[in-house]
């Protein structure tokens, strides 16, 4: 696997690179949902290349960015058994170099829910996303469904903008109690740790009433805020039942929507997503 960390190195290694290339962008301290979305890469791929970046873009102010957690000798491990080609690890400095000031902004998608609750979060999240399918140049790009708007933005952008790769999204891999992995699980204590499957278990509840027949989105909602407010750790950001597309919020469940929270527990934001299809139980 080759160590890559300036754009012009990058670049070059594209180029010469054997396709179809697959590119998953991540932030580092992998885990099996990072590398779930790598197997599916390295499967459709000849050429595979991961990046490790911590976006300062996509953070606010009072956000986490200095304590983001990070190990890259073990992230570097893991890609190597993966069989990636190429690991891509810019610094700041090379990715915003002095004088950047060009910043690529979704509008609609990115004002709801997420964009709500981290003003700026996704303009940092495009510019970045942009700026590495210009380096890299992939011919497929591979999101989480776990960061659910993010996919809905992504898949906005590069239709927008014709970026010309095509975007690949992996369903969501969960602990065994269904608590949704994610680099930030890693802020939970034991206790808070305990309580995070609620998110999961309120995604159930919703589910489990759609399954029933309940076509009200209010409905599934409110049972959704029923199940956070029994766990006296969670402290719920939103609830959302929206079209899958634009993320406006349904009335009526008569088309695909997703199904959505934000959860603070402690310190520690959650979210987490589930896509009702017209029948289909999530995978
Ligand atoms: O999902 C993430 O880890 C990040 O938002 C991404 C897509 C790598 C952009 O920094």
């Amino acid at each position: 696997m080759k160590v890559i960390s300036t754009v012009q190195e990058m670049v070059q290694a594209s180029r010469q690179a054997e396709r179809p290339l697959g590119l998953v962008p991540t932030m580092g301290y992998l885990h099996e949902g990072h590398m779930a979305l790598v197997r599916r890469a390295r499967q459709e791929n000849r050429t595979v290349v991961t990046s490790i970046f911590v976006n300062p873009l996509q953070f606010g102010p009072q956000e986490d960015l200095a304590t983001y957690p990070r190990d890259t000798e073990r992230d570097l491990r893991l890609l190597r058994d993966a069989r990636v080609d190429v690991a891509f690890l810019p610094n700041a400095e090379e990715m915003y170099p002095p004088g950047f000031c060009t910043f690529v902004d979704v509008q609609g998608v990115t004002s709801r829910l997420e964009g709500e609750r981290r003003p700026g979060h996704f303009r940092g999240v495009t510019t970045v996303v942009t700026k590495l399918i210009a380096i890299v140049r992939p011919d497929r790009s591979y999101f989480g469904q776990k960061d659910g708007q993010q996919v809905v933005v992504v898949k906005r952008l590069t239709l927008d903008l014709n970026l010309g790769t095509e975007i690949v999204i992996v369903p969501t891999v969960r602990e065994a109690d269904g608590l949704a992995l994610s680099s930030r699980n890693a802020y939970l204590s034991e206790q808070e740790r305990r309580a995070a499957p609620v998110l999961h278990r309120s995604l159930c509840r919703a589910r489990e009433v759609w399954e029933q027949g309940q076509r009200d989105a209010e409905a599934l909602r409110e049972e959704m805020r029923g199940v956070i407010a029994q766990e006296p750790l969670a402290h719920l950001g939103y609830v959302s039942v929206a079209d899958a597309g634009t993320l406006e919020e349904l009335r009526r469940l008569d088309r695909l929507a997703m199904v959505s929270l934000a959860v603070r527990i402690g310190k520690t934001w959650l979210i987490d997503n589930i896509v009702l299809d017209g029948g289909e139980k999530e995978p």
